[in-house]
């Protein structure tokens, strides 16, 4: 089973993601993740990555892309891959679809995380005592949320078409939150 989970920044897509890989045995794919990791490395990419993100934009499709790729077309991770925070726009919605048909999977379910703007203020300034993220500056953090609403429209109607769209109320406890999901996987695995 291949799932996708998105939200705006803060909604929890990390924390589910975590409980889910857990709970089913699969691997959690954050795009977001694998960026910082090009970051630490150092190279010219990872600079011109570094410069994009603090800005609170998306870093190109062909970027996301290629680090994405190199996980689907892997045959430990099969039908077994859960993406955080891929897609956030219609042209990696409709890649994405390509990309599984092209190494013979499909998604199974698409999540979506709902959480108003002055929780997400709350839990990036929370989560920044704890990580140090340098796109968890307020105002980045608005950026980012800015960001994710001009671009995530489509998305949403894109998965509502396939009927594999899901929402889940993001402002409920993470336990709430977490039974909720796992009850939508449950029963989609039958
Ligand atoms: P990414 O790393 O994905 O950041 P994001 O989308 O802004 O989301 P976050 O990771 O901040 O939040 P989350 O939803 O994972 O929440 P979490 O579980 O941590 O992307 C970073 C950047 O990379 C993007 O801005 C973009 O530039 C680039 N990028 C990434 N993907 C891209 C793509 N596909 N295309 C182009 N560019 C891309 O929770 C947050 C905090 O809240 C935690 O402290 C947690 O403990 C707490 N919390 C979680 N759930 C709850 C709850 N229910 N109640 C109370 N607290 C909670
Ligand atoms: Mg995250």
């Amino acid at each position: 089973m291949n799932i996708v989970i998105f939200g705006p920044p803060g909604a929890g897509k990390g924390t589910q993601s975590n409980l889910i890989v857990q709970k089913f045995k699969l691997h959690q794919l954050s795009t977001g993740e694998l960026l910082r990791n090009e970051i630490k490395d150092n190279s010219v990419l990872g600079k011109e990555i570094a410069t994009i993100i603090n800005s609170g934009k998306l870093v190109s499709d062909i970027i996301v892309a290629n680090l994405i790729e190199k996980y689907i077309s892997n045959k430990i991770y099969k039908s077994r891959l859960i993406f955080d925070g891929y897609p956030r726009n219609l042209t990696q919605a409709k890649h994405l679809d390509k990309l599984l048909t092209k190494y013979d999977q499909k998604i199974d379910i698409v999540l979506k995380l709902s959480v108003n703007l002055e929780t997400i203020k709350k839990r990036i300034s929370e989560r920044k005592t704890l990580e140090s993220r340098d796109d968890d500056k307020e105002e980045i953090a608005i950026k980012r949320f800015e960001t994710y609403e001009n671009n995530i429209e489509p998305v949403i109607d894109f998965y509502k078409q396939s009927n594999l769209l899901k929402v889940i109320d993001g402002e409920n406890s993470i336990s709430k939150i977490s039974d909720e999901i796992s009850a939508l996987i449950e029963g989609i695995k039958g």
